[in-house]
């Protein structure tokens, strides 16, 4: 199997958006994971005049996050998925969050324009064609100073976390999705993306190669420990 990119992973998030909400809340700590995450970004003043972009955004589990510990920014939340973009702003949000359908290769042509204080990207990286050329550029839509946060699979590179990755995949997921999805392809693609993306070094290498500073990997607790990573980062204050 392939992994799924670009139309054909958004057309498979079209199809399974109905179920993906029951299918995170039976994954323990997805939802403090994805706010413990945000808290990291160590922002002030629960997040008031500040301008927050939230990159494959799904059905608004990252973008929830977001609002929980930063309630006073203006949160823009993209994603490549009519179906499941259409969930997110069904929600009932307050106001400040305006949700765009684009792909995150084409922010500027859908009006998303920087700068932002931050930009959080949950889950999104590892499904991208060409995620140097979406780290160039959203370091780009970064003020100077400004952060990044991407909550992550990304293995530690030790067998037995892969094997734990594979274990929970064809234990738990693949049989849940099995019930609650009408097809398998985005699980199989989920179990893949995963073994073949990067290591949590690696994606480290990756961020300091697109020019960002102070980055820093740091674990997750529970079953995710060596499994999922948030990566921390900012662009430089100025150039030098
Ligand atoms: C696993 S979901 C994560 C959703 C959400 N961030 C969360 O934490 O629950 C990944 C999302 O990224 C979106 N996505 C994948 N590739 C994309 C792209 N190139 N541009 C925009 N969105 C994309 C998918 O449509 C999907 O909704």
């Amino acid at each position: 199997m392939t992994l799924l990119r670009d139309e054909s992973l958004a057309a498979a998030f079209d199809r399974a958006s109905r179920h993906y909400d029951t299918l995170v809340a039976l994954n323990p700590g997805y939802h403090a994971h994805l706010r413990r995450s945000v808290r990291r970004l160590g922002l002030p003043a629960g997040g008031a005049g500040l301008r927050l972009l939230d990159l494959g955004c799904g059905t608004g589990a990252s973008t929830a996050a977001l609002r929980s510990v930063l309630p006073a920014a203006h949160i823009t939340a993209v994603d490549a998925s009519a179906g499941m973009l259409r969930r997110a702003a069904a929600k009932p949000w307050a106001h400040d969050v305006t949700f765009v359908h684009a792909p995150v290769e084409h922010l500027s042509d859908a009006g998303v324009r920087g700068p932002f204080d931050a930009v959080f990207a949950a889950y999104l990286l590892r499904n991208i064609r060409d995620p140097d050329a979406v780290l160039a550029a959203v370091h780009d839509l970064l003020r100077p100073g400004g952060r990044l946060a991407v909550h992550e699979y990304t293995l530690s590179g030790r067998r037995t976390d892969r094997a734990v990755w594979t274990l929970v995949c064809r234990g738990i997921v693949q049989p849940l999705a099995a019930v609650l999805l009408a097809d398998g392809a985005l699980v199989r693609h989920l179990w893949r993306s995963v073994v073949e993306f990067d290591t949590a070094g690696r994606f480290a290498g990756r961020l300091r190669a697109a020019g960002f500073d102070r980055v820093r990997a740091l674990p997750l607790p529970g079953w995710q420990t060596g499994i999922t990573h948030t990566f921390l980062a900012q662009r430089k204050e100025s150039r030098s």
